[in-house]
């Protein structure tokens, strides 16, 4: 496996611990404009994609983030195996780079080393980028299968069976308890 390059950033320096209860975001902006970052993996080995769907809010009362992804996502494999991650976010001038993260997979590419991105650690080890204005650290919580007959509306049954059709497997929902947020000092 190729090395990556992860700085050794002083991450405190730049980023500063708030409660979910302080993230001032829109969260329609926050996800469906600005997107979402989900990179999992530790410093040696890690991978990012961008989503556009998802949300946060509580679930059996922890504060908790949810994201769909299709099944065949490598970012996903590494979700499963770390069961942490990280969702960030990024000032407007970043979009190019962070819409390259969803331009092909890590899982036969070597985007993480291509991205003009700086890779950075989280004080947990998981791992963030110095460009990010807004990083929430999240563990599993939950992994589920988007079956449509669990939905009620034609919509939302023809999204799924969509990528059913391309990946030939449903998408995976999957919700993850929100351990720390930082936002750029
Ligand atoms: C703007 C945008 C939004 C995306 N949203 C999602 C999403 O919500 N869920 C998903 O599974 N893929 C989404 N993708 C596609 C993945 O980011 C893309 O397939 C990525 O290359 C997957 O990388 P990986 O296989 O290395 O994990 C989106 C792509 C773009 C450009």
């Amino acid at each position: 496996m190729s090395e990556l390059n992860v700085k050794e950033i002083n991450f405190d320096q730049l980023f500063k611990q708030i409660s979910p209860e302080e993230i001032s975001d829109n969260v329609f902006t926050l996800v469906g404009k600005d997107f979402t970052v989900i990179t999992a993996g530790k410093k040696d080995h890690y991978n990012s994609m961008i989503g556009s769907g998802g949300g946060l809010g509580l679930l059996f009362m922890k504060p908790t983030t949810w994201c769909i992804l299709r099944a065949d996502r490598y970012t996903l494999e590494i979700i499963q195996k770390e069961q942490t991650y990280t969702l960030s976010y990024f000032p407007n001038e970043y979009k190019k780079q962070i819409l390259f993260l969803g331009s092909k997979s890590g899982r036969d590419s070597e985007k993480m080393k291509e991205v003009e991105l700086t890779s950075l650690q989280t004080p947990s080890g998981d791992v963030s980028f110095k460009e990010a204005r807004l990083i929430i650290e999240c563990r599993l919580t939950a992994l589920t299968t988007a079956n449509p007959n669990d939905f009620y509306t034609q919509e939302t049954k023809d999204y799924i069976d969509e990528a059913y059709k391309e990946a030939n497997q449903y998408r995976k929902l999957i919700f993850g308890e929100i351990t720390h947020v930082w936002v750029k000092k």
